[in-house]
């Protein structure tokens, strides 16, 4: 099976040999072509609808991998209990419904325990929920697919509890990467909150902090 760019990109970061679950599975072509792979054994796929766990049944009939796989129906990571696994990846999905999977699973709060976020909008609110949390984010990835740029975060549990500011939330570790599609998605963060500054000043409403994330991410740029 070939996965996208961008589900290819959540697949690298994903550990060999771990307990793998897919959040929002939908058509559950990560976790198949992770077992295709041979890089997990084992994954359970969840999803808030029968719908798209229906598409994922049909994926793991048709590749053969109906031992390998538990199909649930779950609402974030509600329906799995502590320790059943370790490496979870959520894909696909907003920023804002991610961190609420966060907020309200007690157990990811475990050393053991790695994310991999794709937030189809809000990384920023994201991110601030991971520092609040007590995760620390080891490393993010930009994608481009089909025209389009998306970012993955991967995260662990530190037990430090940070308070980031906007920059920080805004900026990430992205900065960190020197590749063309990370740059390319600064260039776009930095067109985006220059002209949010410029909507705010034009309104004459305060416009420090959209300011200061442009600052920091010419900086980024240097
Ligand atoms: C756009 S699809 C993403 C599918 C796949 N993860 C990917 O990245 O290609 C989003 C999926 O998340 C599911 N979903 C939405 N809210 C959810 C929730 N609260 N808990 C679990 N799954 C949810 C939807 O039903 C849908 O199948």
């Amino acid at each position: 099976m070939i996965l996208d760019s961008r589900l290819s990109a959540v697949a690298e970061l994903v550990r060999s040999g771990t307990r793998f679950a897919d959040i929002g599975t939908d058509h559950a072509y990560l976790p198949v072509s992770l077992l295709m792979g041979g890089k997990i054994e084992y994954a359970v796929c969840s999803d808030l609808r029968k719908g798209p766990l229906k598409n994922a049944e049909e994926t793991v009939k048709k590749y053969g991998v109906e031992d390998k796989v538990d199909l649930r129906l779950s609402d974030g990571l509600d329906a799995y209990s502590w320790g059943e696994v370790n490496e979870i990846a959520i894909a696909g999905m907003g920023g804002l419904l991610i961190s609420e999977f966060i907020e309200r699973t007690e157990w990811l709060r475990n050393d053991d325990i790695h994310l991999i976020m794709q937030p189809m909008t809000h990384a920023e609110d994201l991110r601030k929920t991971l520092y609040k949390n007590g995760f620390y984010i080891d490393k993010e990835v930009a994608v481009k697919d089909s025209g389009k740029l998306y970012i993955i975060i991967s995260a662990y549990f530190s037990g430090v509890f940070e308070t980031r500011t906007s920059s920080q939330c805004v900026i990430g570790e992205i900065y960190k990467n020197c590749d063309p599609v990370s740059r390319e998605y600064i260039k776009m963060l930095l067109k985006k909150y220059t002209v949010k500054c410029e909507m705010l000043k034009n309104a004459e409403k305060d416009y420090t902090e959209a300011e200061s994330i442009v600052k920091e991410l010419r900086q980024c740029l240097k």
